[in-house]
């Protein structure tokens, strides 16, 4: 659907894009995410025929950037990273506008204003000044607008930049069902907790560079180290964490100082779970209260990955 080879892009003399390689498939929902200045918006703006790469390719639904880009545009909607200004224009007006672009015209163009208004849940603006819309609706009409000519591929450069975490969500069940209509897309973000929900393949970008592309599970298997577990015992710690650290796959149990009965244990990856360290607490008869795993930092994960710490 989507597929960059050793996708280049010069500025005078930075490398904003060095030798891009990726490939997005048919129903992807592609998180790419990477710091500032990284590459995002250039590779979007390559693929959404904005922007001329300086060597390379690029295919969107099988045609080239370089030369094809009038059926590419007929495929894609994009949604830039700025919304722009539309002065004394109505919401009904704005889709209208870009109904005309893509000739949809009459009854036609009812219809598709009042489907892409619902999906986005926008009717109740119709009558509204665009700019009299709050920045979470703004983004909202700005993917309504790209949903008018139905397009295969969606190119959102960090749709759900600056918003709340309500509106946050909005978004996100929005592009879900995006992605339940079989839509493919691509969404940026410096991000990565945003976007692991919501796709199933992720891209790292950093000074031009793909540092990693893969499913969001490989990623976290990449940066799994041990687990670490917190466990509770009624008393004595010290004898518990002592009785922990026999165990084989117990790499270290350590009585918090701050917290009354809790120990930090690490077990190796190899464990299937921490389950066992329950069962040998029970069985050597100290009464756990309470024990629970710690999560996995996705941010942390996104930080080794792209400190080149994971090989
Ligand atoms: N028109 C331009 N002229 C010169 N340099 C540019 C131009 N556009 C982008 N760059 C540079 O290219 C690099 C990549 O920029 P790009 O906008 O693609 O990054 P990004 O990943 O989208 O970052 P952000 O998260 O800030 O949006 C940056 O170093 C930027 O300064
Ligand atoms: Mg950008």
């Amino acid at each position: 659907m989507i597929e960059t080879r050793y996708l280049t892009k010069v500025y005078k003399d930075l490398v904003a894009l060095d030798k891009l390689s990726l490939t997005i498939d048919q129903g992807d929902i592609y998180g790419f995410i990477g710091p500032n200045g990284a590459g995002k918006t250039t590779t979007i703006r390559i693929l959404a025929t904005l922007l001329r790469p300086t060597s390379g390719q690029a295919f969107v639904c099988g045609y080239s950037v370089n030369g094809q880009a009038k059926h590419i545009r007929r495929k894609i909607g994009y949604v830039p990273d700025e919304f722009g200004v539309y002065e004394d224009m109505s919401v009904t007006e704005y889709l209208e506008f870009f109904a005309s672009l893509y000739e949809i015209t009459g009854k036609d163009r009812k219809r598709v204003i009042r489907d892409v208004l619902e999906l986005t849940d926008l009717s109740y603006k119709k009558t509204a000044e665009v700019d009299s819309l709050s920045r979470g609706m703004r983004q909202r009409l700005a993917l309504a607008r790209v949903l008018i000519h139905d397009p295969d591929v969606l190119l959102l450069d960090e749709p759900a930049s600056g918003l709340d975490p309500r509106a946050r969500i909005e978004i996100r069940e929005l592009l879900k069902e995006l992605r339940n209509m079989g839509k493919t897309i691509l969404i940026s973000s410096h991000i990565l907790s945003e976007l692991s929900e919501l796709c199933n393949k992720v891209g790292i970008i950093e000074s031009g560079k793909l540092l990693f592309t893969g499913t969001v599970t490989e990623i976290l298997s990449k940066v799994r180290s041990n687990e670490i577990a917190l466990v509770q015992v009624r008393e004595a710690p010290e004898r518990a964490a002592a009785a922990l650290l026999e165990h084989d796959l117990v790499i270290r149990a350590e009585v918090l100082a701050d917290r009354e009965g809790w120990i930090e244990v690490e077990v190796d990856k190899g464990a299937d779970d921490v389950s066992f360290v329950t069962r040998l607490l029970i069985e050597r008869s100290f009464a756990v209260l309470s024990i629970r795993e710690q999560e996995i930092d996705l941010e942390e994960a996104f930080m080794q990955v792209t400190k080149g710490q994971v090989a």
